[in-house]
């Protein structure tokens, strides 16, 4: 009795001092922020089910996590969950090249995650790789150049999570660095303690990487606007789309492109006729509960939670030095990636994909109702077939262009 009361008086003295104590690590800047209600799903973002009539292409070895997908000709090309980036054509499935360092039996972070891939104005294949950086790839020769790595601060910090590129027509790569304090494995520690992240552009000739846009929160896909004025990138943790000017009159500036979307961005590229599709990873309903729109407000909690976290995860890290083995290992990847809060495969059955017009405007969405395609990273409209890539699916799905353009 004595023993227990004591426990818990302990146990409570840490958790008040965890939560009040200033200067305990780590340290980030915990803001307070709001997010105005998610768009209504009426008019142009009405339900619909267009995207149930998705199918799978019959493939001749299983994929699994295709995430992001450029296509060319009749071929795509597009990185999976293993690291490695493979082409497509006709359901044959060759890998090209595996970025970074092979994964062996025992990882439990990722060894790579291609997260986005664009064709350069003279056919090379552009990839970001979240964990190992920026490369220029042959697609004919397998020649891989690695342009961006993770080793080489950018005005000082290190990239932590390149996530998607651009490339404009003088050959200048646009990237988004999701996080300078989380990878690509803990996600919500971004969400928590954000916003870190950052636009940068890569100057391919001088071969330098300026930051356009800092303590953006979450930076996630990016997009060249028609006009090569201005730079689009989402900003998934805030429900929007930033505009940043690289030139004309407004160069320098930024401006918000879409807002309150009824979900949370990921990548964003051309609709084929002048406007765009902006995939939303995961929803945000105006009916339901958020606990991202919730949390914004609380950041003294969140605070506590991330320090209670980072003290879990150091103290099994130490146990696990003393005793290493390799469940215990999955087992602390599993708590440093937040548990359940940031499985992919957790988040809601819900898609949306949102239309805009060049100006940001909402035109129209894509949906779905049952399945089987869901929990997507992005939309590649192709001439006649149009792709849909996703970290979570285990085939790559494509749909009839003519069946989404159609209104
Ligand atoms: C956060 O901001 C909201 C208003 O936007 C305010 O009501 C709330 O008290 C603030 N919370 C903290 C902890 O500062």
């Amino acid at each position: 009795m004595g023993f227990a009361y004591t426990g818990v008086k302990i146990t409570l003295l840490v958790l008040l001092s965890i939560f009040f104590a200033p200067g305990l690590p780590p340290h980030y800047e915990f803001v307070n922020f709001s997010l105005e209600p998610p768009l209504d799903l009426t008019g142009p973002l009405a339900p619909n089910s267009i995207l149930d009539n998705a199918k799978a292409i019959p493939l001749d070895s299983p994929i699994a996590g295709p995430e992001s997908v450029a296509i060319r000709g009749d071929e795509v090309f597009t990185g999976l969950l293993d690291g490695s980036l493979v082409k497509i054509n006709n359901g044959k499935v060759t890998k090209i090249t595996t970025l970074g360092k092979e994964c062996d039996e025992e990882a439990v972070v990722p060894c790579g995650r291609i997260a986005g891939v664009r064709f350069d104005p003279k056919g090379k294949l552009i990839v970001a790789d979240a964990v190992n950086g920026i490369y220029r790839i042959d697609v004919d020769t397998g020649k891989v150049e690695k342009l961006v790595g993770m080793d080489a601060p950018i005005e000082g910090v290190l990239p932590r999570f390149p996530d998607d590129i651009d490339i404009d027509q003088n050959g200048n790569i646009y990237f988004s660095d999701a996080s300078t304090i989380a990878g690509v494995d803990q996600l919500v520690l971004e969400a928590f303690a954000g916003p870190t992240g950052r636009l940068v552009k890569y100057n391919t000739k001088t071969k330098e990487s300026t930051v356009l846009l800092s303590k953006l929160h979450f930076p996630n896909g990016v997009q060249l606007s028609h006009d090569q004025q201005s730079v689009l990138v989402t900003e998934t943790m805030r429900a929007r789309v930033m505009r940043y000017y690289i030139q004309g009159k407004n160069q320098g500036q930024a401006d918000i492109f879409v807002d309150n979307l009824p979900g949370l961005p990921d990548n964003i590229r051309p609709n084929g006729r002048g406007g765009y599709f902006i995939v939303l990873a995961s929803p945000r309903l105006p009916s339901e509960f958020s606990a991202l729109d919730l949390a914004g407000n609380w950041p003294l909690t969140r605070r506590f939670i991330v320090r209670l976290h980072h003290f879990l995860v150091k103290t099994l890290e130490e146990v696990e030095k003393l005793l290493p083995n390799i469940v215990f290992k999955e087992w602390i990847a599993w708590i440093k990636g937040f548990g359940i809060l940031g499985d992919l495969e957790k988040t809601p059955f819900k898609t949306i994909i949102v239309e805009t017009d060049k100006d940001g405007k909402i035109i129209g969405s894509l949906q779905n109702e049952k399945g089987p395609i869901t929990r997507l990273s992005e939309i590649s409209v192709g001439k006649e077939w149009t792709y849909f890539g996703s970290p979570t699916l285990k085939q790559l799905y494509r749909i009839k262009t003519s069946d989404i353009t159609k209104k």
